[in-house]
């Protein structure tokens, strides 16, 4: 069974010392439920605190980002190497950065490819602009985005990521999509994309999560969908009792 997976996408907020604040403000609220793998994604700058905030506490830790190169001449990058033993996840191909930092699908190959070489879990992101929905395009350049994500890794690898279907229209606009856009994308264009690749088996392992405004509001709809394995959160896990109701909703239907 899929255990649903609820990641706070923080983006570039917080400082350390405000990363030890919130910390502090989710860690026993989340200690206290079971059912759901929870995890943060502070700025990098930030995990060294995070991590130590974290303390025992069953709170996963991820990057934000990863270069695929293992060292070097690559000023203002982190390589895969630097993050093993900090963090346990990485948010690979995010819009904002495919968007903004012109990453493309053969960098968001790569670096899936190096984070899994040292033994971190990718978050692959993935999703449509408003334009490509609206002229009829999700499910094609969706599917691709996954199929060139995938490509060369073996099923045994695939089976242990996860990834986050973000429909960039619905990324900060308060306006999540609705329950039946998120399940036929997800459901109904990812999954059965891995099944072509990969085989049933994998495909019924892979978590996919869905990201786009989720706030506690919407959790219990999103998060019930048959073929939606948890949420990637970003305004919404800046704020301890969003982020942790969130979570616990999701416990709630799922857990
Ligand atoms: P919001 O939850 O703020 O819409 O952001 C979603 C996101 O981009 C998470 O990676």
């Amino acid at each position: 069974m899929r255990i649903p997976i609820i990641a706070g996408n923080w983006k570039m907020n917080k400082s350390p010392d405000e990363t030890i604040e919130l910390v502090e403000a989710m860690r026993a609220p989340l200690t206290d439920i079971v059912g759901v793998e929870k995890v943060i994604c502070p700025p990098f700058v930030c995990l060294s605190a995070a991590q130590e905030a974290i303390g025992d506490a069953e709170i996963g830790l991820g990057a934000q980002n990863v270069y695929f190169e293992e060292s070097g001449a690559y000023t203002g990058e982190i390589a895969p190497g630097m993050l093993e033993g900090l963090v346990q996840y990485v948010i690979i191909g995010h819009s904002e950065r495919r968007e903004y930092f012109g990453e493309t699908d053969e960098g968001v190959n790569k670096k899936t490819k190096v984070a899994l070489a040292h033994g971190l879990t990718p978050i692959v992101c993935v999703g449509e602009t408003l334009a490509l929905r609206q002229s009829a395009k999700t499910d094609d350049w969706v599917g691709r985005q996954v199929v060139a994500a995938l490509e060369g890794l073996t099923g045994e690898q695939v089976r242990t990521l996860i990834i986050a279907y973000e429909p960039i229209w619905a990324i900060g606009t308060g306006v999540a999509a609705t329950a039946e856009d998120a399940q036929q994308v997800i459901g109904g264009v990812i999954r059965p994309t891995v099944v072509g690749l990969f085989g049933d088996d994998v495909a019924a392992a892979l978590r996919i999560q869905y990201g786009g405004s989720v706030k506690p509001s919407n959790a219990t709809e999103l998060m019930s969908l048959p073929d939606v394995d948890g949420a990637l959160v970003g305004g919404a896990s800046l704020n301890a009792a969003d982020f942790c109701e969130i979570v616990r909703l999701t416990a709630a239907c799922r857990g």
